[in-house]
């Protein structure tokens, strides 16, 4: 069985577990604010993966969300990076619209990403250079749109703060329209699918866009931060991904535009 087959298998697996403990009590923790949750079921769902692919891949290394590799600097090797809920707001709140993602990397290399709806039982999968699918589907290219006829995704909140509005709010104006759905891995595979144009955040961590910049690649998207620089799977980063002429079109006309901002949240996501 290859890596690729292995773990699109245990996300499978994983997500059936969700769906079993949610049945039970949720434990509700906060972590850095009270807005930032984290439940039992983050927790058990990046053991359960961790704790599987040590025992068949015992070389392999793990960064998750919850604990695992936060410190991993290394690219020697086979590195998983995962996010055990993304979504976990909506997790909370809903009891859907969250995402199990898993993306996998060969010596610093995209090997396959992973993108589970768990609700909907919808799989996101790619292996680098075999096309994207959802579920057994082929995802077809993504097609190129200009901004004015695009729907962008993007939280609101993020309008609210000063700084960043002057940036994003512009971009909402000029959009066809914006939406938010509250889990970054979902919204990078709307960004695959043709759903949204492009997805735009000031802050992200690998855990939330690694499975999803490896599906969205195969398609042909873009994914990188507002200097249009390659995102690494070892730090946060602003981030951008769309199709190309989206992508394009928000560096020149917008984020160049604020490049002080823009210097600014890198720099700060560096410390
Ligand atoms: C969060 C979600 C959310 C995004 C946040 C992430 P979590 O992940 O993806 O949509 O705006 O930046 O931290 O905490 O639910 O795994
Ligand atoms: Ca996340
Ligand atoms: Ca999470």
């Amino acid at each position: 069985m290859t890596v690729y087959e292995f773990a699109k298998g245990l996300i499978l697996e994983a997500g059936i577990n969700v769906k079993k403990i949610m049945k039970q009590d949720i434990e509700i923790e906060t972590k850095s604010n009270p807005n930032d949750l984290v439940t039992n079921v983050d927790k058990s769902t990046e053991k359960y993966l961790f704790d599987n692919i040590k025992k068949t891949y015992p070389n392999h290394f793990v960064i998750g969300e919850e604990g695992h590799g936060h410190d991993l600097k290394d690219e020697h090797g086979v590195v998983w990076v995962i996010d055990p809920i993304d979504g976990t707001l909506n997790f909370v709140h809903q009891q859907e619209n969250f995402a199990i993602s898993i993306g996998i990397y060969h010596n610093g290399e995209p090997y396959a990403g992973f993108v589970y709806d768990v609700m909907n039982d919808v799989l996101y999968h790619a292996k680098v250079g075999e096309g994207a699918f959802e579920n057994g589907t082929r995802l077809p290219e993504i097609k190129d749109t200009p901004l004015k006829t695009s729907i962008i995704g993007i939280n609101p909140n993020w309008l609210t703060k000063p700084r960043l509005g002057d940036m994003f709010k512009p971009i909402v104006d000029e959009a066809r329209s914006a939406r938010a759905y509250g889990s970054a891995a979902l919204e990078i595979v709307h960004v695959a699918t043709g759903k949204l144009g492009g997805y735009i955040t000031p802050r992200l961590q690998p855990w939330d866009f690694a499975g999803g910049l490896i599906i969205l690649s195969e398609v042909g998207g873009r994914g990188t931060n507002l200097l249009g620089e390659s995102l690494s799977i070892y730090e946060p980063s602003p981030i951008v991904m769309a199709n190309q002429k989206l992508h394009a079109e928000l560096i020149e006309n917008h984020f160049e535009k604020h490049i002080e901002t823009v210097r600014l949240l890198q720099n700060r996501l560096k410390k």
